[in-house]
């Protein structure tokens, strides 16, 4: 057998790394008819901190080749990767291709495979925010039309893609191969005191994240959001690792200069997979408009501030730790003031988070 899998932009990464590590313990352990692994990184994202850093920390084999499409516009960038990935396809004619996610990589790579009549695995299957100006909506409904095999996360995802008249018979339902790594790294990641470096108390501190075109790329919006961290910083201190799209956007809004009243507020550069880890296990609460990190706090056990108006991922808002508060500063402000008096939630991961969704995934796809 030989299997193509996928990578191209950051939250991809960690969801990638466990199928290699699953190979790695099923060659260790003597098993035979191994596949062939290959892995092919579109270069979607291309910088250090937002792509090698990650390889590193998870540990993930060098891609055997990296399309380097780099940024661009939806279309444009969807492009390159499908003519890049059709040339990688018909010399290598896999078996399987598997894909993660929900980025402009995912749904390209989808589209491909399925038109040169390959089969496609879609990891992380299901999840549905019902909100189609988002791209990776798009990028979920276009990706679970067309795979052969659907790996969910969670009941709500089965039932979407039922609803939506999947074939019960493509789905597995294998929980959230994020919490592999995750669950793999945190005690390496603990170990970094990333907190203690920033001169933050434990538990005393707030994470932050944004970078989502709907929040970042227009001006009222994003200026809202960040008069929000001026006042949040009054509470306790901030720390925000500031993705290379809000940076640009900050800028050019010439929004920075206001933070220089803001003592408590920390703006970092993106951080590897380990260091954040470390940042976020440690902290006392998180705000976000990310995907993953509604997950990652989920089975961490931390609340997490949602600011958006909907959400791909409810489960974690009925596990108790995740918050939707939308866009509005004064009721953004209002739950982190509840929360704050609150105690934390306790870890609620729903099931099959438990670290061994990549030993599940494979099975299945040698099982054919
Ligand atoms: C992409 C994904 C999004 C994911 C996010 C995580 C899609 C549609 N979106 O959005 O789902 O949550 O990644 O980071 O696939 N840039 C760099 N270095 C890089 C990559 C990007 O500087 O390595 C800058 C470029 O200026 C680029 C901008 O960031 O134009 C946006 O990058 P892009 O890949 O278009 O989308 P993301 O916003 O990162």
């Amino acid at each position: 057998q030989k299997i193509v899998v996928v990578a191209g932009a950051r939250p991809n990464f960690m969801k990638v790394g466990p199928l290699f590590w699953e190979l790695a313990r099923l060659r260790a352990a003597g098993a035979d008819n191994l596949p062939e692994m290959m892995l092919i990184h579109t270069g979607q994202h291309y910088s250090d901190n937002m792509s090698e850093a990650f390889f590193r920390d998870l540990g993930i084999p060098e891609p055997d080749e990296n399309l380097e499409v780099g940024s661009d516009s939806h279309a444009r960038q969807t492009a390159a990767i499908m003519v890049g990935f059709e040339r990688v396809w018909l010399r290598e004619r896999p078996d399987w291709v598997v894909v993660v996610g929900d980025v402009n990589s995912t749904a390209a790579c989808a589209l491909t495979v399925s038109k040169l009549g390959g089969r496609l695995a879609h990891v992380e299957a299901g999840l549905r925010s019902r909100d189609r100006s988002m791209p990776e909506e798009i990028n979920r409904l276009v990706t679970d039309v067309l795979a052969d095999r659907l790996y969910t996360t969670d009941v709500l995802a089965d039932q979407n893609l039922l609803a939506e008249g999947v074939d019960q018979a493509k789905i597995r339902l294998v929980g959230n191969i994020m919490i592999d790594s995750l669950a793999r790294g945190l005690p390496k990641a603990r170990s970094l005191a990333v907190a203690a470096e920033l001169g933050l108390a434990p538990g005393a501190y707030a994470v932050v994240t944004l970078h989502r075109p709907s929040n970042v790329d227009a001006e009222p919006s994003l200026r809202a959001m960040w008069l929000m961290l001026g006042e949040l910083q009054r509470r306790l201190p901030v720390v925000f690792p500031v993705h290379p799209r809000t940076m640009a956007r900050l800028a050019d809004f010439g929004l920075l200069g206001l933070a220089k009243g803001w003592p408590g507020l920390r703006l970092v550069e993106p951080m590897g997979y380990l260091r954040f880890l470390g940042l976020v296990a440690d902290s006392r609460l998180v705000l976000t408009d990310s995907g993953g990190l509604q997950e990652e706090t989920c089975y961490l056990g931390l609340p997490c501030l949602t600011l958006r108006q909907n959400t791909e991922r409810p489960v974690t808002i009925a596990a108790g730790t995740n918050h939707l508060v939308g866009l509005e500063p004064a009721d953004i402000l209002a739950k982190v003031d509840q929360l704050l008096a609150a105690t934390k939630p306790a870890p609620n991961p729903p099931p099959l988070w438990d670290g061994h969704t990549a030993r599940r995934i494979m099975a299945d796809l040698l099982a054919g």
